[in-house]
C-alpha cells in the first residue's frame, strides 16, 4: 500500500469537458471549429486582433456558467485530505479547480478571466466584462494593446521551472484527460518517470502516449477521476495504520 510524500498531477480539457467547456482535438472539438493559427497565435492575433478577441470573448461567456464537476472537487478533496503533498498543474484556461476547492494550482497556459498588457506586459484580472480594442492597459493607459493572458502557440508556458521542481520531487504523477500531442505538458510524463514517480493516465481512450505510463485507466473524468481519489485515500489509510502499529 502506496503512501506519496508527493502527488502531481497534470490537467487538460477533459477535465472539463463534462462542465461543458469542450476539448480541443476530438470529433467536434474547439480546433474543428476555428483555426487555431487564426485565434491562438501571436501572428493571428496581430493580423486581426478583433478575430482573435471575439474568439476569447465568446469562450469566456461560456466559462462564466460553467461549474466545477465532480472530477475537480475530487482532486479539491485529495489536496485538502491527502496526507502527502497534492499539486496541479493545469492547461486548462478556465479557474474549475479553483472554484472546486483547490489551492495548489498552476496554470501553465495562463487564465482567460485575466488580461494582459502587450505594450507594457501588466496582467490585470477581468472582473467584469471583456477585452475589446477600445480596452485600456489599468497601468500604462494605452488603448487598443490589451490581449487575454493565455499562451498561444509558439509562446513560452509559465512557470515552468517551478513545474520542473515538482516533476522532479513528486513520487505519483497522473495525467488526466489530456490528448499528450502539446509539449512541453506531453513530456511531463517522461520527466516524472526519470525522476522514479510511478505514473498513471487518467482518461475517455489512451492518449498518444498512453505507452508512457505505468498504469492508464479508461473512462469520463467525473468518474475514474473520484474512484482513483477514493482508492489514494483508501491506501494511504491502510499505509497510516502499518505506521503507527
Ligand atoms: P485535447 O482536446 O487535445 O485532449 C483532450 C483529451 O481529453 C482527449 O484525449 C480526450 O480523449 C479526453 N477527454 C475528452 N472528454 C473526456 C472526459 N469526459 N473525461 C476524460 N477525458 C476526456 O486537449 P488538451 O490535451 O488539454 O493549448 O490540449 C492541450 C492544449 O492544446 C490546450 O491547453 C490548448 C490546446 O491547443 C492552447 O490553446 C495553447
Amino acid at each position: 500500500m502506496s503512501l506519496y510524500d508527493k502527488i502531481l498531477i497534470l490537467t487538460g480539457a477533459g477535465m472539463s469537458a463534462e462542465s461543458g467547456l469542450g476539448t480541443f482535438r476530438d470529433e467536434n472539438g474547439i480546433w474543428s471549429q476555428y483555426n487555431f493559427e487564426e485565434v491562438a497565435t501571436p501572428e493571428g492575433y496581430s493580423a486581426d486582433p478583433q478575430r482573435c478577441l471575439d474568439f476569447y470573448n465568446y469562450r469566456r461567456d461560456i466559462h462564466k456558467n460553467a461549474e466545477a464537476n465532480a472530477a475537480h472537487k475530487a482532486l479539491a478533496r485529495l489536496e485538502a485530505e491527502y496526507p502527502g503533498e497534492v499539486v496541479v498543474v493545469t492547461q486548462n484556461i478556465d479557474n474549475l479547480h479553483e472554484l472546486a476547492g483547490s489551492h495548489r494550482v498552476i496554470h501553465m497556459h495562463g487564465q482567460i478571466n485575466k488580461a494582459k498588457c502587450n505594450d507594457c506586459g501588466h496582467v490585470y484580472a477581468l472582473s467584469h466584462g471583456n477585452i475589446e480594442l477600445t480596452t485600456m492597459c489599468p497601468s500604462c493607459k494605452v488603448v487598443g494593446s490589451q490581449r487575454p493572458d493565455v499562451v498561444w502557440f509558439g509562446e513560452m508556458p509559465y512557470h515552468l521551472e517551478e513545474i520542473q521542481r515538482e516533476i522532479d520531487s513528486c513520487f505519483l504523477f497522473i495525467s488526466i484527460g489530456t490528448s499528450g500531442s502539446v509539449y512541453p505538458a506531453a513530456g511531463f510524463v517522461n520527466m516524472a518517470r526519470k525522476a522514479g514517480a510511478h505514473t498513471v493516465e487518467l482518461n475517455l481512450e489512451p492518449s498518444d502516449g498512453a505507452v508512457q505510463f505505468h498504469e492508464a485507466h479508461q473512462g469520463k473524468a467525473t468518474e475514474i477521476v473520484p474512484r482513483y481519489v477514493e482508492k489514494l485515500m483508501h491506501e494511504a489509510a491502510i499505509a497510516q495504520k502499518k505506521v503507527v502499529r
